[in-house]
């Protein structure tokens, strides 16, 4: 009777977990741009300021596996295309790669395998980046 009721609740816990990753992160991208993350249940927003933020719908995701599915909204070079992003911890720093930004689909999308972070540019390519928690502050030009 009471592991029943344990695992059910176990169960209802973790199919009613919010994503893993919600919060606001910045980064310095070079010296006087900054990029800028803002996670929501529903939204994956990056910016490289001052230029506008690009917004991904995000459709699912996966805390254990640690990545998450979007569709782009009004992107200039992959607009209504579909992304995934991969998510790890750094020593304690939030670190993400975008594997792919322009699936035709949510299905090819998802289908991306996980980069390994611990190879180098491993992110199509390139590095992961690695975030600190909060918002930049823009510098005077
Ligand atoms: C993106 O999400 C917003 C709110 O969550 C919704 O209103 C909008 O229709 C979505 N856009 C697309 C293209 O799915
Ligand atoms: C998703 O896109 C891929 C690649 O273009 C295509 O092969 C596949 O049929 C599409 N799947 C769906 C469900 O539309």
């Amino acid at each position: 009777m009471l592991s029943t009721a344990f695992i059910l609740t176990s169960f209802v816990l973790t199919a009613s977990a919010k994503l893993a990753i919600i919060g606001e992160y910045h980064g310095e991208y070079s010296p006087c741009s900054f990029h800028q993350v803002v996670v929501t249940e529903t939204e994956f927003r990056d910016a490289y300021l001052p230029n506008p933020d690009s917004v991904t719908n995000i459709t699912q995701y996966d805390n254990d596996e640690k990545y998450l599915v979007g569709q782009n909204i009004d992107w200039e070079y992959a607009k209504d295309k579909w992304s995934r992003i991969d998510w790890e911890y750094v020593e304690g720093k939030f670190t993400y790669c975008r594997i792919v930004y322009n699936a035709d689909n949510e299905t090819e999308a998802k289908s991306f395998a996980k980069p390994k972070i611990a190879i180098k540019n491993s992110c199509g390519g390139f590095p992961w980046s690695t975030m600190t928690s909060g918002l930049a502050t823009l510098r005077a030009p």
